[in-house]
């Protein structure tokens, strides 16, 4: 067998580390044939949980889990990670104000990106889940002067893939059938899932649907507001499908995308589609070899361009709050 892949998931005593871990214990990242090691990153008072969760791991007895290793000391538990997956962040309590969350998150996100920075793998990828998932990667980025910074990711593929189901349900057409989709912007309420550019059996989704007034009115806010829906129904967020989400980034971005399709990845903007420089944003992307590529040229309407601007409007926002706090330089 080949040596094994050393993963790091943080908050792993959580709720979407609890599907997450058994996911990539069975081979959903990196396939059959490679072994995976475990490095699993709680707080203190999380890590006697932690352990039930490790026994569990234990008792499925998987083939290709070759070691299991916990902590709460980051600088230990990223030493030689090839893929950290940053999922584990400080929820909005009663009464937080923003700043104090941003800022919260920006104590945990600022001290796991030096952590990566002095010990992970030179070939170290990040995909950070934990939210505000872009302003916590772009945090975690900018303490990590050392790690190109191509290498920090956020998660949208939860909304990608919540908009994909929307897409085939309403068309009443298998979820295999849509592809192109992208997710613009923000993890938050603010994103913009554009149907200008998804094709449903190769024809211009937009076209075959054909109703502007669903598109506009009902699709739109069911994916930016489906995390509240499930909240509202299942009383807990969703974690099942934000650890599918997890698995299928990071197996996308380094084993690549399907042929003739593309994914959302919110990634460092290169300045594409006028997403100032920086800002971790989510664009339409291919992967190949481990490398991600915004895909270049697409049209982008009146009505797309509006709904872009004002997701990247925020999380500009974003980043010159936690500027004035003094996380990023
Ligand atoms: P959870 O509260 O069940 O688990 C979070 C875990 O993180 C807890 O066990 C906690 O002890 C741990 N943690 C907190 N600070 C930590 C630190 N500094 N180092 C290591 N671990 C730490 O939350 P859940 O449901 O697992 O969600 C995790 C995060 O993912 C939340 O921020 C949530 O908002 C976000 N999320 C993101 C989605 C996306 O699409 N980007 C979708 C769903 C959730």
């Amino acid at each position: 067998a080949s040596t094994p892949v050393k993963i790091a998931v943080t908050g792993a005593a959580g709720q979407i580390g609890y599907s997450l871990l058994f996911r990539i214990a069975s081979g959903a990242i990196f396939g059959p044939d490679r072994p995976v090691e475990l490095r699993l990153l709680e707080i203190t008072p999380a890590l006697k949980a932690l352990e039930g969760v490790v026994m569990e791991l234990e008792d499925c007895a998987f083939d290709l889990l070759s070691d299991v290793q916990t902590g709460d000391d980051p600088a230990k538990i990223f030493d030689g990670v090839n893929l950290a997956l940053l999922v584990g962040a400080r929820p909005r309590s009663k009464g937080m104000e923003r700043g104090d969350l941003l800022e919260a998150n920006g104590a945990i996100f600022s001290a796991q990106g030096k952590a990566l920075n002095d010990h992970a793998a030179d070939d170290v990828r990040v995909l950070i889940t934990g939210n505000p998932a872009n302003t916590n990667a772009l945090i975690a980025r900018h303490n990590a002067p050392d790690i190109p910074a191509e290498r920090f990711n956020a998660l949208t593929r939860l909304d990608h893939n919540r908009a994909k189901a929307q897409v085939a349900a309403k068309a009443g057409v298998a979820v295999s059938d849509v592809s192109h989709l992208t997710i613009w912007g923000n993890h938050s309420a603010t994103q913009y899932p554009d149907l200008y550019n998804t094709l449903i059996a190769g024809q211009n989704a937009a076209k075959v649907i054909n109703d502007q007034e669903w598109l506009e009115n009902d699709f739109l806010p069911t994916v930016q507001k489906r995390g509240a829906a499930i909240i509202e129904a299942r009383g807990a967020s969703s974690a099942a499908s934000a650890a599918n989400a997890t698995v299928e980034h990071a197996r996308d971005w380094l084993l690549g995308t399907p042929s003739g399709d593309w994914v959302s990845q919110a990634v460092p903007s290169d300045g594409s589609y006028g997403v100032p420089e920086g800002l971790i944003s989510s664009f339409p992307v291919t992967t190949s070899g481990g490398e991600y590529t915004i895909v270049p040229g697409l049209e982008i309407n009146e009505f797309s361009r509006a709904k872009i601007d004002a997701s990247v409007a925020e999380l500009a926002e974003e980043r010159d709050a936690v500027k004035a706090l003094g996380l990023i330089g």
